[in-house]
């Protein structure tokens, strides 16, 4: 199946390291990260599942809930996490999918047959409470990925979701954002940016950002 940002994430049941799960209901009304890595006990996997564990608070302050998944069993995982904690010097405490049955990964489209038939790719999808897909992305096996980018798109979606304006390109909390073309009348533009903005182009304005503390 072909995912595609703006379709409802695929619901499911299945196994993981804290029981099964029940992929709807276990995220409720929070945010999702649900990705996938080729296989336990590899160098790149340890550290991207560590770095995912040092993010928890991270994740807690976004209302974001992370959930990995491989097609290894569970006891793979079980001693796996005890590898991770002990080399990266945290504590694991996400679930990870056992998808032995590979039921999620076909839903979710992580097994691509002509990188690797046998295990699922480096792939990474953002859910946001109404259960749409806002993200996709896909890594090669050779290449873990940037985490803290994955925050950064959060708190991008987060924040367009709550105000008529987009981040630029390498946008970090706190920077200027930009306008959205669609608004162009004088009295809304002031009514919704009321620390002013500035022309570059009428189609290119920029605005503090809305929410910066
Ligand atoms: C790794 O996690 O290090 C890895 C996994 C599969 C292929 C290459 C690297």
């Amino acid at each position: 199946m072909t995912l595609r940002l703006g379709d409802t994430a695929p619901d499911f049941t299945q196994e993981s390291t804290k029981g099964n799960i029940h992929f709807h209901e276990y995220l409720g009304n929070h945010w999702g990260i649900l990705f996938s890595h080729p296989a336990d006990y590899t160098p790149v996997c340890t550290t991207e599942l560590g770095y995912t564990a040092k993010l928890t608070d991270e994740f807690a302050k976004r209302n974001v809930k992370a959930i990995a998944l491989s097609i290894d069993n569970l006891a793979s995982h079980e001693g796996w996490i005890n590898d991770i904690n002990e080399t990266q010097k945290t504590i694991v405490d996400f679930p990870i999918l056992a998808d032995q049955d590979r039921k999620v990964s076909e839903l979710y489209d992580f097994i691509h047959p002509n990188a690797s038939e046998t295990t699922t790719v480096r792939s990474l999808v953002i859910i946001d409470p109404n259960k749409k897909v806002r993200l996709i992305i896909t890594y090669p096996a050779s290449t873990g990925r940037n985490f803290n980018e994955v925050l950064r798109v959060i708190d991008s979606l987060q924040l367009t979701d709550n105000y008529k304006v987009a981040t630029p390109a390498n946008w970090q909390q706190g920077d200027d954002v930009v306008i959205l073309p669609s608004i162009k009348d004088e009295s809304e533009l002031q009514a919704k940016f009321p620390q002013g903005y500035t022309v570059i182009k009428p189609y290119l304005r920029t605005t503090p950002q809305p929410d910066k503390k």
